[in-house]
């Protein structure tokens, strides 16, 4: 078999037949294919596309390339996931639910590149909190406590690690058959039979537009099919952060709001949502019944309780979280009700003072962030105060413009709704 003839069929939009997909995936995880030949390949993808049958096989050799989690023995096992968006600290919160009620929560989480921040980057900005569980002490502590929360254990997906630096840096993440490969590889090989996606749309997302969105969604819930796992996608605004607050650690502040009844309205809204989904496929009952006893989780405050334990078995300290040196508020030069606040623009700015990385060797500084005092449809006067950026230099006038440049303003409220669709 040769490289270059695939790479031509592909650019020809030809179908590729299964044993010329194992070929690449094998073949440039092991070298013999070289990143130049695999770029060109992936552009031929993001251009010509991949028929469902294509992306099933190309995500089953993709799971085929390393190690698979076996979850089958524990009853009940439930995964989330999201695709990535600003300000989204809801995995620890629907997590903490589902556990509270019975469901085993076996999450395995990514650090953030970019501008979307990554669970494991928020949990270890709890001091002491340990992130790395060996699978041992994974599946023990889900047993035993219902959750369990890790980087990774063991060498799942290879081939995703390698395929998708190459595509962060060769304009080719934005394709919707390699998304679900990618995403549906590492769920398979982490053993969850019960899947929860939260597919996030907007300017702060991948996926900027509800169509593709959709597109995904099915294809996600074809390849779980084929690999008897049962997907539910919920697609969720991401056009403005999520909740009031961005950066690791002020994020860790927000999911305790949450838990303890003091969330912003459109986060906890979402969180009760991807909270009920979990626990009607966990629990396997009925979606009215899961809605009930996620909200009552919330309100008893047992899934509070879930949180502070899960937390301190991995040897969290919440009460020595730390904040940033500097708090500089921003204030409004115009008046009217918030349009919009650019979720691209704050993620990237929160990115910069050191909140999420650039590049994957990059310290992240725990405390940095913004905190909004003001969301969508608030009305606003001028001078009034509707962020504070915390960071641990002085702000430059340029970068609070930068900061004021990302919210708009309208004469009248708008409608938004953070969940737009359930499949
Ligand atoms: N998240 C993933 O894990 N993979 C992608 O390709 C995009 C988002």
């Amino acid at each position: 078999m040769n490289i270059i003839d695939i790479i031509n069929k592909k650019r020809l939009n030809k179908i590729l037949n299964d044993s010329e997909i194992e070929y690449v995936v094998n073949s440039y995880l092991n070298d013999e294919i070289k990143d130049y030949q695999m770029s060109s390949l992936l552009m031929a993808i993001c251009l010509n596309g991949m028929t469902d049958e294509e992306i099933i096989t190309l995500t089953k050799c993709m799971v085929d390339s390393g190690e698979k989690l076996d979850l089958s023995k524990i009853k009940n096992v439930v995964d989330k996931h999201s695709t990535g968006g600003v300000g989204d600290k809801t995995t620890l919160v629907v997590s903490s639910i589902a556990a509270s009620l019975g469901c085993k929560v076996a999450k395995m989480s990514g650090r953030s590149l970019g501008f979307t921040g990554g669970t494991i980057d928020k949990l270890e900005s709890i001091p002491g909190f340990k992130t790395k569980l060996t699978e041992k002490n994974f599946i023990n502590q889900i047993k035993k406590n219902n959750f369990a929360i890790t980087s990774q254990t063991g060498n799942l997906v290879p081939a995703d690690k390698k395929i998708y630096a190459l595509r962060d840096v060769t304009g080719t993440v934005e394709s919707i058959p390699l998304i679900a490969s990618s995403i549906m590889s590492k769920k398979i090989a982490s053993g969850a039979k019960k899947l929860v996606i939260d597919l996030k749309v907007g300017k702060g997302a991948l996926i900027k537009n509800e169509n593709d969105a959709l597109t995904l969604a099915k294809l996600m819930k074809k390849i779980g099919e084929t690999h008897n796992i049962d997907v539910v996608c919920v697609i969720t605004n991401m056009d403005n952060p999520l909740g009031f607050n961005i950066g690791n650690s002020l994020e860790i502040k927000e999911v305790i709001d949450v838990l303890t009844l003091k969330g912003e309205e459109n986060l906890t809204k979402l969180c009760l949502e991807l909270g009920a989904q979990m626990v009607m496929l966990g629990l396997n009952i009925d979606e009215n019944e899961a809605r009930i006893k996620v909200k009552e989780s919330l309100e008893s405050g047992i899934a509070y309780q879930k949180f502070k334990e899960i937390v301190e078995l991995q040897n969290g300290q919440l009460e020595l979280l730390e904040e940033a040196k500097y708090k500089t508020p921003i204030k409004s030069k115009q008046s009217g009700f918030i349009f919009e606040i650019d979720a691209y623009k704050i993620g990237n700015f929160c990115m910069k003072l050191g909140a999420g990385r650039i590049n994957k060797d990059l310290k992240i500084d725990y405390t940095v962030g913004m905190v909004l005092k003001k969301t969508i449809n608030d009305y606003v006067k001028t001078d009034e105060e509707i962020a504070i950026v915390h960071s641990n230099r002085k702000l430059t006038e340029e970068e609070i413009n930068e900061v004021l440049e990302a919210f708009s303003f309208s004469s009248k409220k708008q409608e938004i709704e953070i969940i737009k669709k359930i499949i």
